[in-house]
């Protein structure tokens, strides 16, 4: 199963070995224990395994002696913790109060457990990779760790949606169908000591399509034209077979100094001739591009260029 595996390989990582939901688990060759509890609890309780003829036992954290803030000694030598907070972290150890000899060490990690991530797929062009990516709107405070796999249809074949790192928070789906009616589900666990959520997010590749912005835009003076400018521009050289799939652009310009912009309508042609330019006056331009059929997202703007009409000597 992926999943078990998954967090096997990941494990090395994380510097604690993992125990089921409870949260405990036991570094090898030593004493100390790890334990995580969740932020905000009213009462956190650390074990102590007292020895025949110890009566008390006495609590350091972080191996200084004295009192602990917000937390008090059982009867029975559990320590137990109050209104848990970051500060609260550290290495917890009781001691036989007779010998200062240590019993047992905790150390303790406070966070969250993970909540369902959100999730953004996307498609730069038709027939290339799926881009997936995720956060979790809210800091868990511990080592969290996605699982990400896909059926194609809720009865596909489940695969992983490949992550080219840890901490790049996305992961990629190279081998898409194109014309598929059938969605694509993609499966976004987080994982952490605390915890799982898992994200379904569906899609079709008609819906996720969205170009990266035209590029190389210049917009040119037209000689002896006072009242024009000429735009060219080419296509995102990411859209793979504009042949089949074409783009239409729309230009966004504005004169300088000026907040409000004008929208040019939808064109397939990669070239456009801006009228009722005034003369000498600098102008501001971008262009998008978008599906021909309407499919999925406008790209992003592409970077401004600029230009200033020609002038009567
Ligand atoms: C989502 O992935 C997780 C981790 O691999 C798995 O445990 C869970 O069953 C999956 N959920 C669905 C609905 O496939
Ligand atoms: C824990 O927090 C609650 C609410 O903030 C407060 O009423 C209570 O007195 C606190 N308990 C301790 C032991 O600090
Ligand atoms: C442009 O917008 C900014 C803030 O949005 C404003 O301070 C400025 O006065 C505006 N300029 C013009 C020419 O409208």
């Amino acid at each position: 199963m992926p999943w078990l595996l998954m967090l096997t390989l990941l494990l090395p990582t994380c510097s604690a070995s993992y125990k089921g939901p409870t949260g405990l688990s036991k570094e090898e060759g030593d004493l100390l224990d790890r334990q995580y509890a969740a932020l905000g609890l009213a009462e956190v309780v650390l074990q102590c395994p007292i020895p025949e003829g110890v009566s008390m036992v006495e609590w350091q954290k972080n191996g200084i002696a004295g009192p602990i803030l917000k937390a008090s000694v059982q009867e029975d030598g559990k320590l137990a913790l109050w209104n848990t907070s970051l500060s609260q972290e550290g290495e917890y150890s009781c001691h036989d109060p007779a010998t200062g000899q240590a019993l047992h060490r905790v150390h303790l990690k406070l966070g969250y457990p993970p909540e369902k991530p959100s999730v953004q797929c996307l498609s730069s062009s038709y027939a290339s990779a799926v881009r997936c990516a995720w956060k979790l709107e809210t800091e868990t405070h511990l080592d969290t760790w996605f699982v990400t796999t896909y059926r194609h249809g809720m009865d596909g074949e489940e695969r992983d949606c490949v992550q080219p790192g840890t901490g790049t928070n996305s992961c990629s789906i190279a081998d898409v169908q194109l014309f598929s009616i059938v969605p694509y589900v993609l499966n976004v666990t987080a994982v952490n000591p605390l915890g799982t959520a898992t994200k379904l997010s569906p899609f079709l590749i008609s819906q996720i399509i969205k170009p990266d912005p035209p590029e190389d835009l210049k917009v040119s003076v037209i000689p002896r034209v006072s009242r024009k400018l000429r735009l060219e521009w080419k296509p995102p050289s990411s859209w793979l077979f504009p042949e089949y799939f074409p783009l239409k652009y729309v230009i966004r310009y504005s004169r300088d100094g000026m907040n409000s912009s004008k929208t040019t309508r939808p064109s397939e042609q990669t070239s456009f001739v801006l009228t009722g330019i005034r003369p000498g006056t600098t102008y501001h331009v971008q262009v998008a591009a978008k599906d021909d059929l309407d499919n999925g997202e406008c790209s992003a703007w592409s970077s401004p260029a600029s230009g200033t009409a020609w002038m009567p000597p």
